[in-house]
């Protein structure tokens, strides 16, 4: 009793559009219809009025009575109104307007299809200018070599007492000449084992300390990744030491320079154990002592392996 639905007969979208176009028909052609009814009995009523009534008999346009022109122009207005009911209407009707949308459709999906199957052309043609691109970048920037430059004695021994253990003068023209106009990282404790700064080079210092007080030109930085970073611009840039910094340093470096002094030496700093199966020899000069190179020593260069 409650809530029981009625059963509603359902038309489909399709049967109420064909309904809709003939009851819409059908209004035409009643309307037609009463035209020409209209028409003849205008007609008939014009005639009358001229000839019988007398109405306007003396009037003409271009010598002709104005009631047969009044008829002939009310007859163009009925076969227009008969034209469009079922010649317009036949060839521009529904029919022709749904034919109209579905050729306009299809063209532009064909043309979307078209676009579609160009676009994976216009991605080849852009990818190898990016190539390009990058290819360019990477050869007007060559590549950085990070570079550990050490002397170390046999027992890996580099510094006592916040001090160089040796004198090798001929060690000290090559750290000279190879880092010469360079950026050179250190920790602190090495900045401060020199008298001043070298000159000619870039000093980049690794402290922890805050407010650490440097001459002008000295960049100060927190750690070792802003040390590098600080050196984005040179090519080459080198890692003097200490100690610390060396042990830091070692695993993300590209080459080591060190000056292997063939001796054993009490310390309290060292040089991290070069690993052989990461790092090969790349050359190996044997220096011996004279009388301004107080021990023998080798120049070695490791690259990565
Ligand atoms: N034979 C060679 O080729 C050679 C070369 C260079 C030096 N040396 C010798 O090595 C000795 C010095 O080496 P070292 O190991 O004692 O000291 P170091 O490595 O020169 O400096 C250590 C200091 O660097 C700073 N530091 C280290 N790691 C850091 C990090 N991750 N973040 C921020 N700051 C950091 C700290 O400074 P703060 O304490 O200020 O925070 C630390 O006290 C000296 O005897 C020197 O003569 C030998």
């Amino acid at each position: 009793m409650f809530g029981k639905k009625k059963n509603i007969p359902e038309i489909d979208k399709e049967q109420l559009e064909l309904i809709k176009n003939a009851q819409k028909r059908i209004k035409q052609k009643k309307r037609l219809y009463f035209h020409f009814v209209l028409f003849l009995i205008g007609g008939a009523f014009l005639i009358l009025a001229n000839t019988v009534l007398g109405f306007g008999q003396e009037f003409t346009i271009l010598g002709q009575e104005w009631f047969v022109l009044a008829i002939l122009i009310w007859l163009f207005f009925l076969v227009y109104h008969i034209f469009n009911v079922y010649v317009t209407h036949k060839f521009m009707g529904k029919d022709w307007e749904k034919k109209q949308l579905e050729k306009l459709v299809d063209k532009q999906k064909k043309r979307i299809e078209k676009l579609n199957a160009s676009l994976p052309k216009e991605e080849e043609k852009i990818a190898p200018i990016q190539t390009q691109e990058v290819l360019m970048e990477n050869t007007q920037k060559p590549k950085q070599e990070l570079t550990i430059i050490v002397a170390a004695a046999e027992n890996d021994a580099i510094g006592k007492d916040n001090k160089l253990i040796w004198h090798l003068s001929d060690d000290l023209k090559r750290f000279k000449a190879l880092t010469n106009g360079h950026h050179i990282i250190m920790g602190r404790k090495t900045f401060e084992s020199f008298p001043k700064p070298l000159p000619n080079r870039t000093h980049v210092v690794i402290t922890r300390q805050q407010d650490y007080k440097t001459p002008e030109g000295v960049i100060v930085v927190n750690n070792l990744d802003d040390a590098i970073d600080a050196c984005k611009n040179d090519p080459q840039p080198y890692i003097i030491g200490g100690g610390e910094i060396y042990k830091q340093a070692l695993p993300i470096v590209d080459k080591i320079e060190i000056t292997r002094v063939h001796d054993h030496f009490e310390a309290d700093t060292y040089f991290p154990k070069i690993d052989h199966s990461i790092w090969k020899e790349a050359s190996n000069t044997f220096h011996k002592k004279d009388e301004k190179n107080d021990h023998e020593f080798s120049f070695i260069t490791y690259i990565r392996k």
